[in-house]
C-alpha cells in the first residue's frame, strides 16, 4: 500500500536526497557532524550494501565507506568478485554520531531512535533504487533494513524476504572484522563476509 505522506514530501531522485540528508533535522545527530552522507553508486544497481553510520573520513569527505572499514569492504568485495562501482552503498544512519577525546573524534553507536529516524532516507534509497538485494552490514544496518533486532550470527549467509520484493541478506560489519582479537576466529570471519557477498551478488544476478 502506497503511504500519502511519504508520497507528498517524497524525494524525487538521488539528488533530492542527497541535499535532503545534508538538511535532515529529523533526529539531533546532524548538530555535531560536518554533513550528511548519502549514499554513492548507480541509480538502479541491483545490490544495495548498508551500513551503519558516517565515520571519521566519512563525515569530512561526504562519501560512504572511503574509510579503514572501507578499505577492508573493499578489499572483501574485489575476493567475493563484487564491483564495487556497480553497487549502491549507503548508511543506515546519515551523520557521524560521536563524542570528543581530547582532539579525537570517537565513533559512537547509534540508538534505536535515530536509525526510526533516519529510516525516512533509507527507505526512500531503496525505493528509487529498487535492488534487488539489500545487505546489511552490522547489527545497526539489520535494524534499519529489517525493522527489527536481527541477530548477525543466527541469520547472515541466507536470503531473507523483505516486505518490498527485494531480498535480504545479514552479514558482519567490516569494522567489526578489524575488532575480532584471536587471529583465527578474525580470518574466519573474513572468510564467511567475502562468502556472504559473493552470494548476496549471485541472488542479485
Ligand atoms: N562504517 C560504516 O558503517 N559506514 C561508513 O560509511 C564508514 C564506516
Amino acid at each position: 500500500a502506497r503511504d500519502a505522506t511519504y508520497d507528498a514530501l517524497a524525494p524525487q531522485g538521488l539528488e533530492e536526497v542527497a541535499a535532503g540528508v545534508d538538511a535532515c533535522r529529523r533526529c539531533p545527530l546532524y548538530k555535531d557532524a560536518t554533513q550528511g552522507v548519502p549514499g554513492e553508486g548507480p541509480a538502479h544497481a541491483r545490490l544495495m550494501l548498508v551500513g551503519e553510520q558516517p565515520g571519521d573520513q566519512e563525515d569530512l569527505a561526504g562519501l560512504p565507506f572511503v574509510g579503514p572499514a572501507g578499505q577492508v569492504l573493499d578489499k572483501a568485495l574485489a575476493e567475493a568478485g563484487v564491483p564495487r562501482a556497480e553497487t549502491y552503498i549507503t548508511n543506515a544512519v546519515k551523520h557521524f554520531k560521536h563524542e570528543l577525546r581530547g582532539k579525537r573524534r570517537i565513533h559512537q553507536t547509534p540508538n534505536p531512535s535515530e536509525v526510526t529516524a533516519c529510516r525516512w532516507w533509507v527507505d526512500a534509497e531503496r525505493r528509487l533504487i529498487r535492488p534487488r538485494v539489500v545487505v546489511a552490514l552490522g547489527a545497526t544496518a539489520a535494524l534499519s533494513v529489517f525493522g527489527k533486532a536481527t541477530p548477525i550470527g543466527k541469520n547472515r549467509g541466507v536470503a531473507l524476504q523483505l516486505p518490498d520484493q527485494a531480498q535480504g541478506v545479514v552479514t558482519y560489519h567490516p569494522s567489526y572484522l578489524l575488532r575480532v582479537p584471536d587471529a583465527e576466529a578474525k580470518a574466519k570471519a573474513y572468510a564467511l563476509f567475502v562468502q556472504d557477498l559473493k552470494f548476496a551478488w549471485k541472488l542479485a544476478g
